[in-house]
């Protein structure tokens, strides 16, 4: 080999590799391309070698335009692994690009549940009117369910209430009236008290459901008297609708009030039952030990669910129970 024809290959070299460098686009088919001219077992190298078939004289200058070639070869190699990794990073930018164009997330709110805020009111307005917040067990005995409340055992009034019995002899409370019960027998009398809770009956429509939630309220006074009463649920009433409401009382029949009353609402030309009261039954003041020539009382339970349908003109009762976000958002 003459120094003529060295440069020949040389020049041969530098345009492949720079053409080669120049194609490439990821930093492993740089290397690739590297290592085929400057490894060790590089073009470059073989080339090194070769020079000891060039004559002595010519070996300096020979080296010298090879390690021209390195140097031009490493100084590409070196500048295209910057184009390349500032490359990387701006596909990196570009996938990561945020637009601030974009419609942001709303923050879910939650909101009370219809029945709760309904109870709260409910309570709320009595206990503006002295009345104290009273609650007992969902699942009772029947004594306390039934018996206490002048239900006797066989009583046919039991069958109206659709029990749901426990395996232990006890029960799911069909009513709020055994907090009565329970309140009277703590402290005899007087009373003034509104007990909310769960209640459970074997029954579901559109207007029942298994489990739903009633409102007690019983006042135990010297004087007590159905006028009294009457008087509270129309100021209630009216309190609760933000205006006066259509309300009629039907006789009816509980075994623990005498005289017993239902009060249905005008909703949409339809009356709707919305509670049941009336005067305490003395047997159940003298069960508890009131003295019953001093105090008598009234009590009445009503409907939460119902009273949250009328409110807010919901026809299906099964709704409040879904839990559909949908239908809560409304609220
Ligand atoms: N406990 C009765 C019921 O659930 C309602 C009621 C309460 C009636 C208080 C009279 C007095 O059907």
């Amino acid at each position: 080999m003459d120094l003529d024809s060295l440069k020949q290959i040389i020049l041969d070299i530098e345009s492949r590799a720079t053409s080669d460098f120049d194609s490439v686009n990821t930093k492993s088919d740089l290397d690739d391309a590297y290592r085929s001219f400057l490894g060790k077992k590089g073009e470059v190298n073989i080339l090194l070698k070769s020079l000891g078939s060039l004559p002595q004289e010519k070996r300096k200058e020979a080296g010298k335009i090879l390690n021209q070639l390195k140097s031009t070869l490493e100084s590409g190699y070196a500048q295209k692994t910057i184009s390349i990794s500032a490359q990387e990073k701006q596909d990196k930018l570009n996938q990561q690009k945020i637009d601030v164009t974009l419609d942001g997330f709303e923050d879910l709110k939650g909101s009370v549940h219809p029945v709760t805020q309904t109870i709260k009111d409910i309570c709320d307005f009595f206990e503006r009117m002295g009345f104290d917040i009273e609650s007992g067990p969902e699942a009772e005995i029947d004594y306390y369910n039934f018996e206490a409340l002048n239900v006797p055992a066989d009583h046919p009034a039991k069958d109206m209430h659709d029990t749901f019995y426990l395996n232990n002899k006890g029960l799911l409370r069909t009513h709020t009236s055994p907090v009565q019960i329970r309140t009277m027998e703590k402290a005899k009398a007087p009373h003034r008290i509104i007990c909310p809770g769960k209640v459970y009956r074997k029954d579901s429509d559109l207007t029942h459901t298994p489990m739903f939630h009633q409102i007690e309220g019983l006042v135990v006074e010297e004087g007590a008297s159905f006028s009294q009463l009457k008087g509270l649920l129309n100021d209630f009433l009216e309190d609760f609708f933000g205006e006066a409401v259509e309300l009629r009382f039907r006789p009816s029949y509980f075994p623990f009030t005498e005289p017993s009353a239902e009060a249905d609402i005008r909703w949409k030309k339809n009356w709707l039952e919305v509670l049941g009261c009336g005067m305490v039954h003395p047997n159940v003041l003298k069960g508890v030990g009131v003295d019953t020539k001093k105090y008598s009382g009234f009590a009445f339970g009503l409907g939460v669910e119902r009273m949250a349908m009328l409110k807010y003109d919901i026809p299906d009762l099964r709704a409040f129970f879904d839990n559909d976000i949908r239908f809560l958002n409304q609220f």
